[in-house]
């Protein structure tokens, strides 16, 4: 199973049994139960490895509002990536980690003054100034610290990445960043150059997420170089540093076609060498921050099927113990996931049913008209692929469902990366009335 969204060690057993990492999933789901994130960490170390030799010389940084737990960004660091962090609880988790402060990187379009304050505390290496209110508080608790915020500006570059509406992220008219074409990336840069606690030393744009083929990308370095050289020109100041944000795309089924890291490293260092030289600009420290295509491939759900109604005519009905409370993107995104029998292949036919899951509502898809065998019974294991990226860290309590667990698997061998919920932890911050 080398192929498609499978993780790098999928394979079947003598019994025809989906394995990961050399462990059966029938034996996970007996020891672990189900729901399951199991992680591959084969798949998910060669997943940084290749984009770390995709991007020569460039600081790759796993955005970790991906996936973000305690062992994921031990795993991400010992890697060496850097890692993004997105709020004060993604801060948190990663100082909690031990990852050296000055390697994390602040984001956030809303960062309250807590957050800065906490961001300037432990001494972390970038905050990505998103807001003109943002600058106005770093000056203010700068100067109350007797520190300089080193910032670079979020720029929102004008570029349309054909993707979801809701995970697009450069054109215009976003929540995020200073709008190039409106004049704010000017008066951002401007007015921060006149701080005393404030030192940009780059700029940032991210232009989407889940985005196939290369030219947006290619877009996005062109113009925030041409922007650098402007302000050079403008200002007399080079800025050294240019993050160029995450977004590429990942196969979720075996209809996507994701661009392979290599390709994509090449036409943006390419890129940004042809340009600098051509704008006489000297090439800027690059950063890109992927989060989905580090860590979605490498895991995938585990499910038990506990009812199958079959509708004459109409829909067979599959439900399993999880659904929109361990992964929102279906209901979301309208995303499709890959789904397999786990515990045992099959000779029957395959046929199209509907994957949901236990929630009360119908949109609690898992995958509609997933090709599943017809011999399917109450009991078996599915396994949905490419959950490792914006599942777990979306996931909710609804429903009062706890939270799955999740295990990394490598060569036979089970760690846990997350303790799965107990009822407990449902009403632990519940006050009763007295
Ligand atoms: N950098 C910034 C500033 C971002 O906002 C994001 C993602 C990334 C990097 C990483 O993007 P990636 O390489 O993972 O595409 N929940 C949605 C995706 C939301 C993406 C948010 N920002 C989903 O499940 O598709």
């Amino acid at each position: 199973m080398t192929t498609g969204p499978w993780p790098l060690t999928a394979a079947r057993d003598e019994h025809g049994a989906l394995t990961i990492g050399g462990v059966p999933l029938p034996a996970l789901a007996a020891g672990h139960g189900t729901p399951l994130w199991v992680v591959d960490e084969e798949d998910l170390r060669t997943r940084c490895r290749a984009y770390v030799a995709g991007f020569p010389g460039v600081e790759v940084t796993y955005a970790s509002k991906a996936w973000c737990t305690v062992g994921l960004l031990q795993l991400v660091d010992q890697e060496g990536l850097k890692i993004d962090v997105a709020s004060g609880g993604e801060l948190y988790t990663a100082l909690v980690a031990g990852i050296a402060p000055e390697r994390l990187i602040l984001h956030g379009n809303n960062k309250s003054e807590a957050e800065l304050a906490q961001a300037l505390d432990a001494g972390v290496g970038r905050i990505v100034v998103d807001s003109f209110e943002e600058l106005d508080r770093l000056e203010r608790l700068g100067a109350a610290r007797g520190t300089t915020a080193t910032v670079w500006l979020r720029i929102t570059p004008g570029i349309d990445a054909h993707t979801h509406e809701y995970v697009r992220t450069g054109h215009d008219d976003a929540k995020f960043g200073f709008t190039l074409s409106l004049g704010l990336a000017d008066e951002a840069f401007t007015r921060a150059l006149a701080l005393s606690h404030v030192e940009v030393v780059g700029v940032h744009a991210h232009i989407g997420s889940q985005i196939f083929g290369t030219d947006p990308f290619i877009a996005n370095a062109e113009v925030m170089l041409d922007l650098l050289a402007r302000w050079r020109a403008e200002h007399g100041v080079t800025l050294p540093e240019l993050n160029l944000g995450g977004g590429m795309g990942i196969r979720y089924t075996h209809e996507d076609h994701p661009v392979e890291v290599r390709r994509y490293g090449k036409a943006v260092l390419e890129t940004v060498a042809e340009r600098c030289e051509a704008l006489g600009y000297p090439e800027p420290q690059l950063f890109v921050e992927p989060g989905r295509a580090v860590v979605g491939p490498s895991t995938v759900t585990l499910y038990e099927v506990g009812t199958i109604k079959p509708l004459s005519g109409l829909t067979t009905w599959v439900s399993v113990d999880g659904g929109m409370s361990d992964n929102i993107r279906p209901a979301l995104y309208d995303a499709e996931h890959e789904v397999t029998l786990a515990n045992r292949t099959s000779q029957a036919e395959p046929q199209a049913v509907t994957v949901v899951g236990k929630h009360c509502e119908s949109g609690d898809l898992v995958r509609e008209h997933a090709p599943l065998p017809a011999d399917l019974v109450v009991g078996d294991l599915l396994a949905v692929a490419a959950t490792g990226a914006y599942t777990a860290s979306m996931a909710s309590n609804y429903n009062r469902l706890v939270r799955p667990g999740a295990v990394l698997v490598r060569d036979g061998e089970v760690r846990e990366l997350v303790r799965r919920e107990r009822f407990e932890d449902l009403v632990s911050h519940d006050i009763p009335l007295t």
